[in-house]
């Protein structure tokens, strides 16, 4: 296996973190992924804000019903961001850097995991965009997408079993129907 292949089969999602910190020197290198990343038009709209205050940690993981308690257990959560004023591509703008930042955790022996923000509700019906901008002071044209969290993982999970890929996803030349309906 090459060492792209390596990363990619045995990145999972972490959702347990011990105390440990993080490095200031992988933050760095964490974020230089992010900022390394393309985008649409060059545009690079992007914001990523650090969390490491427990507290605030804390606060934000009650952004939406389900899905966001791992924020409060992770020792930093970066906060992916984009100005939708100054591209039409923002989610994938984001999307990718979050993505990046995922795998170059993975390669510093770091887990993470993406939290969905955009179109997400908080118990009480208010949108996690609203809660996220108002907790981390987001001016209103900078759209929180999601957090990557980070920290040491204190839990296992079993890399990916390239046997269970989905290959019939894949189609060559032209879609076809039985590959994938079973047909
Ligand atoms: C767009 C997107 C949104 C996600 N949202 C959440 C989330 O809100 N909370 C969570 O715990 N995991 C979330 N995940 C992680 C997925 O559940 C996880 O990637 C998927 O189950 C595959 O598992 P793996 O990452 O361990 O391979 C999200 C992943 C993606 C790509």
């Amino acid at each position: 296996m090459d060492k792209f292949q390596e990363l990619m089969v045995n990145r999972r999602s972490i959702r347990r973190y011990t105390d440990r910190d993080i490095p200031a020197e992988d933050v760095k290198l964490i974020l230089e992924a992010a900022l390394l990343s393309p985008t649409g038009k060059n545009s690079r709209a992007w914001h990523f804000i650090a969390v490491d205050d427990k507290e605030m940690l804390e606060k934000l993981s009650h952004c939406k019903g389900y899905g966001a308690g791992s924020v409060a257990r992770a020792r930093m959560a970066v906060a992916v961001c984009v100005d939708v004023t100054a591209t039409e591509t923002w989610v994938e703008d984001g999307s990718i850097a979050a993505f990046a930042m995922m795998l170059q955790a993975r390669e510093l022996g770091i887990g993470s995991c993406w939290i969905e923000i955009n179109g997400r509700f908080a118990e009480d019906g208010t949108p996690a965009e609203d809660m996220v901008s108002e907790l981390l002071g987001l001016p209103e044209q900078i759209m929180p997408l999601c957090f990557v969290t980070l920290g040491y993982p204190d839990e296992e999970r079993k890399p990916q079993n390239l046997e269970k890929l989905l290959w019939e996803r894949v189609h060559i030349g032209s879609f076809h129907a039985d590959q994938c309906l079973g047909e």
